[in-house]
């Protein structure tokens, strides 16, 4: 079979060949010259395509269907994938927040104004808006700027809980978007992981204790922690949180983790709780920033590049 397809493929070729002879023919012969040539070439390239149909036709191993089942024959080898350094990390910090009692309530990818801004305190037309770049579609929406957005609904949606006595404690990752310049400590899209607490009692104490609770949990641990003013629409006092960076990973120095404070009056009123009664302290902080710490790397970009020799090493 081979052989003929490779006989047939030789005279393709001297076929071809042959049409380079057309300009030693006298011009009244051409044309005929041309139709036997185009004949002669059909006919092989026909019997060529019948040769090479034949072959794969040969080459398919046939399916029994009537071949009784073979439980025992071994399954093919699937390629297996990993899951996304990103995700892992993420499941890591929930895991923590959930040992130590908080509920878990993942972050929307589009929400609107209202949640974004209003209900965190920042006035119509505030400056603080702006330096959130945030994203808008054209109907309005939200792609969220911060996990902040959260904050209202699960404080809303967790009032009667402290009415029962009980406190809120939830945290919320989530991935949000800005419209940054891209370059090794900036993403468009990132991940971030926000909590909220709120009881009788709440207090910045047990803010900082909870914080570094937290860090020193998940990179296994004891660390120097620092606080230093900020400003935040939606906590009064606001405070930024920093740790010094651990010697065992290489790296000196404090970095800036999370902002944090206690919940202005204003957003739990916004959503229904009485500021007299009940104080609440809320955090929030970016994921990419805590991951790249643990493992050492020095831009945010791989994780969004879907670099396979990057991805395979986790
Ligand atoms: N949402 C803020 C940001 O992305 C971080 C933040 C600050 C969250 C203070 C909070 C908080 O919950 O209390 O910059």
């Amino acid at each position: 079979m081979t052989s003929n397809i490779e006989q047939l493929k030789q005279s393709l070729k001297q076929v071809n060949a042959k049409y380079a002879g057309i300009k030693n023919v006298p011009p009244t012969e051409r044309k005929a010259f041309g139709v036997k040539l185009n004949r002669e070439k059909q006919k092989i390239l026909d019997a060529l395509d019948q040769a090479l149909t034949a072959q794969t036709s040969a080459e398919v191993e046939p399916i029994d269907l009537t071949a009784p089942a073979a439980p025992n024959q071994p399954l093919p080898q699937l390629r297996r994938g990993t899951k996304h350094p990103l995700t892992t990390e993420i499941d890591r910090v929930v895991d923590i927040y959930s040992r130590m009692g908080f509920q878990i309530v993942e972050s929307r990818q589009l929400d609107d104004e209202f949640h974004m801004f209003d209900s965190l305190n920042f006035p119509p037309g505030h400056p603080a808006r702006d330096g959130y770049d945030t994203f808008r579609t054209s109907e309005g929406f939200i792609p969220p700027a911060h996990t902040s957005t959260m904050q209202h609904r699960v404080l809303k949606g967790h009032r009667s809980d402290l009415e029962n006595g009980g406190q809120i404690a939830v945290v919320m990752p989530g991935r949000v978007f800005r419209n940054e310049d891209v370059d090794a400590t900036h993403e468009h899209t990132f991940y971030q992981c926000e909590g909220v607490f709120v009881s009788a009692g709440a207090n910045l104490g047990q803010m900082l204790g909870l914080l570094r609770q937290f860090f020193e949990t998940y990179y296994g641990q004891k660390l120097n922690i620092r606080t230093q003013p900020g400003y935040f629409p939606f906590t009064e006092p606001s405070l930024e949180f920093l740790i010094e960076k651990p010697a065992t990973l290489g790296a000196t120095g404090w970095l800036e983790m999370l902002g944090c404070g206690m919940i202005h009056p204003n957003v739990l009123k916004m959503a229904g709780i009485n500021p007299d009664k009940y104080r609440g302290f809320a955090w929030g902080g970016g994921i990419d920033r805590l991951v790249m710490l643990k493992y050492g790397l020095s831009d945010v970009r791989y994780f969004e590049s879907a670099k396979l020799d990057f991805l395979k090493e986790f």
